[in-house]
This record gives structure tokens, sequence and C-alpha cells, in this order.
């Protein structure tokens, strides 16, 4: 299958082809004339900045933030901006490869260390999405394409960093549930939590209104922290409704996944998001996708089912991703299937 980079490069191209045709389209998808939501807005520096008042009240804010919307922006994190840029310059050497170059990591299998394709899952995907992406396993075990060079080495660095924020922002999720800080690291084995670096790209598509760029879906991990390159596309689902979603510049988009959904035993949402695309501008997002170990069995956190017994059934972390990639799922009926 060609990537959807060089089928949009092809020349003079006015409409897609009927493999990436939707004809049922949700009229909603492009619509900018949402009124203005009002997303919450986390700043990372009063976690840590050692003073409690100023800690209590952003645990306040996260609290609700997970429970109102599964979804917010964290600004001040400490990952140096300059860090986030080369990021994201790396992504787009990458997909700037030839075709020859990227063959190399044609996976198949969700663990498949370095894996490159198109679509969103092209084994099971009807229709075909307006996408092609990198997804790289990047811990416990560092894997990585040597070719852009300079892009394995800011790749480790990112992902670091990015983990260091992801324990900082567990830390205030675990106080917020009522458990110690360090509740959901540890008892979720983070110290040996499977991390991926997923770079995505949306070429322009001359009928957006016509086209996808992923599917309603929710994440199967704990946390996602999300950039783009200033190009909007990002929608998630809030009250019913999908909103647009816009990032602060230097910020982080975050969303609670299937995995914190179990743990918190339904208090926090996993929250269903998809991507749009648009006619003029190349869209460029990069997921950096951080869950539990492998091999850890995650249900409902046992401080949690006193008051309300539990709505999920454990299973283990590696079982529930490799059963999400082989169906054909729709939104979050992956969870559905651990629900009690
Ligand atoms: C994702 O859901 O993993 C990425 C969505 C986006 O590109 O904004
Ligand atoms: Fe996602």
């Amino acid at each position: 299958m060609i990537s959807v980079k060089s089928l949009a490069e092809s020349p003079n191209l006015t409409s897609i082809p009927a493999s990436y045709t939707f004809s049922n389209y949700d009229p909603t998808l492009l619509d900018q004339n949402q009124p203005e939501v009002k997303i919450p807005i986390i700043d990372f520096s009063l976690l840590t900045s050692g003073n409690p008042d100023l800690r209590a009240k952003v645990v306040t804010e996260l609290g609700e933030a997970c429970e109102n919307w599964g979804f917010f922006i964290v600004t001040n994190h400490g990952v140096p901006e300059s860090l986030m840029n080369s990021a994201m310059d790396g992504c787009g050497g990458f997909f700037d490869m030839s075709e020859e170059e990227k063959l190399e990591f044609k996976g198949k299998h969700v663990l498949d260390p370095i894996r490159c394709g198109t679509s969103f899952n092209a084994l099971v995907d009807e229709v075909l999405y307006w996408r092609d992406f990198l997804k790289v396993l990047v811990h416990p075990q560092f894997h990585f394409p040597k070719r852009p060079s300079g892009f394995s080495e800011i790749a480790l660095e990112y992902s670091k960093r990015v983990r260091r924020v992801v324990r900082g922002i567990l830390g205030g999720i675990s106080e917020c549930l009522g458990l110690e800080e360090d509740c959901i690291f540890k008892s979720l084995n983070l110290e040996s939590g499977l991390q991926a670096f997923v770079a995505n790209l949306y070429p322009p598509c001359p009928q957006p209104e016509l086209a996808m760029g992923m599917p309603p879906h929710s994440d199967h991990g704990l946390l996602t922290l999300l950039i783009q390159n200033g190009i909007s596309g990002l929608q998630i689902q809030h009250n019913g409704k999908w909103v647009n979603v816009n990032a602060i510049p230097n910020s982080f988009l975050v969303n609670i996944c299937d995995q914190l959904e179990i743990f918190s035993n339904g208090k926090y949402k996993s929250v269903v998001h998809r991507a749009v695309v648009n006619k003029s501008a190349t869209r460029m997002s990069l997921a950096i996708a951080n869950g539990p170990s492998l091999e850890t069995v995650v249900g409902p956190a046992s401080q949690l089912v006193e008051s309300h017994p539990p709505a999920y059934i454990g299973m283990k972390y590696k079982d529930y991703l490799e059963l999400q990639q082989s169906s054909n799922l729709n939104g979050k009926s992956m969870l559905d299937r651990v629900r009690r």
C-alpha cells in the first residue's frame, strides 16, 4: 500500500480515491463555528513548586479536568521548546525519506518495535484514513530508526523528558483519587512501562469533507502527551459533541487513556478523539503514549472498590492491546469488553 504522502503528491490530484471516501460523512467533522469551549489548562510547574498550597490548588484542578473532560493542556512542563521542535522536525525528516527507505519498517504486529505504515489499522479498515505514521517502542527498551541522522538521539532525550512529566501528572492524579502520590507509578510498574513514540502525518487532502485522518478511538494506555506542528485537527468528544482542540504554543495536549479509566474504577473516563484533515496544510502530530508495563494486570485500584464495586475485570495490559489491535473497533468497544 502506498503512503498517503505520495498519493497527495501525485500531480493534479483533485479528488480522493474511493478507498478513502466516507459516504456516511459526519457534517460536524469540519465545523469550525462551534462555540468556544474552555479546555482545562494545568500549570505543571505548580505541581513541582514545593509550595503545598499551590500544589493542592492544581491537584484539585487536575481532578476536575480528569473527571469532567478526560483531556487537558499542560503548560510549564520543563521540556525545552527547542527539543520539542527538534522532535517534530525529526518526524518531518523521517516522512520525507523515500518509500524504499521506509519499507524497511513495514511491520504488522502492534508490538513490533519499529513500524511505519498508513491508515489506522490497515489490516481491518474498510475505508482508509488520510494518515501516514511511524510508531516506535522507546521504553522499557529504546528502539529507533537510524535515519534521518540525529533523530534517534533527539527521540531518546524527548521520551525521557516526557516520562518525567508523565510521572508528575500521574502523581497529581493519584492524589486526586485519594491515593499516595507514587501509587499509580508503583502499582502499574511504570519503571518498566511501555512508551511509544507515534508520529502522524496528514498531507493536504483535496476533499477534506469526505476523508478522515483518524477514526474516533480511545487510547489503550494511561496518558498520551501530544504536540503538533502548529496546524490543528484534533477533536475530542465532550458532553456528546465534537470539540476542536487547539494547542497553546509549547504545551502538551494530554488525554486520559483506557488503563487509567480502569484503574480509577471509571471515575476518570478515557476520552474518545479523532483527527480531521484539511485542504491546504500538511499537519503533523507527535503522540507519546505512556502505559503500564506489559505484564501488569490492570484492574480497578483496590482502594477504590470499597465504596463502589469493581466496574471492570482485570486484564494483562499486553493482552488488552493485542486484542484491541486485532479487531475493528469503533470508539471504545475494547473498554466494553472489560466492563463488568
Ligand atoms: C492520536 O489520536 O493518536 C493522534 C490524533 C492527532 O493527530 O491529533
Ligand atoms: Fe489517539
